[in-house]
């Protein structure tokens, strides 16, 4: 049915979105965030001035609110109650409190169903986060874990947030550690994945890698 699903997992500042959005132009594919879902999420939990920590009240706001994200790779929107939120979910205070909201079990159920609606409905789909090889969609076509060194990484998203370096090692470092510890789908590295390190590549070299990867497993 022409059902292609690429996953691209990997800690923050590793390549994954700029990677995985100029992937699916470039293969005509449509394009999933699933982390923008978890900050959508939590911009929902913030706004309604529930404690990121109450796991309880956590999964009722995921429950109640209406959730939506588009999929084309030049320009997916975010929407929650249909307030646009792409500017607000990348935020700091969304960022600070989105692991906490990510390593409850019933919003995992929640937004991992509503991503394998959305990847059932696709096609051919590149998909995103941190447990899609893993918990999303291990029946995908190709499975890429990007990684690259810490500073490469901290480099990098200092400089797409305009943020202090410094602080944002810190933060990227707390989000790892939350994020690979965490007992709900964490973190990890499939033994299926094809790993590549954006430490020393240039993007471009690892889409071209990437395309040949598909092209070989036709
Ligand atoms: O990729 P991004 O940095 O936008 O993801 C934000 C956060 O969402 C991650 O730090 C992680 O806590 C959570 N996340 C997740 N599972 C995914 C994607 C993101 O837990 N598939």
């Amino acid at each position: 049915t022409g059902r292609c699903v690429v996953a691209v997992d990997g800690p923050s500042g590793s390549g994954k979105s700029t990677v995985s959005r100029r992937l699916a132009v470039g293969i005509d594919a449509r394009y999933l965030d699933t982390g923008a879902m978890y900050r959508a999420v939590t911009w929902a939990v913030l706004r309604s001035g529930v404690d990121p920590a109450d796991a309880e009240a956590v999964a009722k706001v995921a429950g109640e609110i209406d959730l939506r994200i588009g999929t084309d790779p030049q320009g997916y929107g975010v929407t929650v109650d249909g307030v646009t939120v792409d500017a607000d979910i990348r935020g700091p205070e969304v960022t600070g409190s989105v692991s906490a909201v990510a390593a409850v079990p019933a919003v995992r159920t929640l937004l991992v169903s509503r991503q394998r609606d959305m990847i059932d409905n696709a096609g051919r789909m590149v998909v995103e986060g941190r447990d899609i090889g893993s918990v999303v969609a291990p029946d995908a076509e190709l499975k890429v874990y990007l990684t690259a060194s810490e500073a490469a990484r901290a480099q990098r998203r200092s400089a797409q947030d305009a943020a202090d370096v410094t602080v944002t090692a810190a933060d990227l470092a707390r989000r790892d550690r939350l994020d690979s510890t965490r007992k709900t789908d964490p973190l990890q590295q499939s033994a299926d994945a094809v790993v590549l390190d954006t430490t020393e590549l240039g993007i471009d070299e690892v889409v071209a890698r990437l395309r040949e990867l598909l092209v070989e497993r036709g």
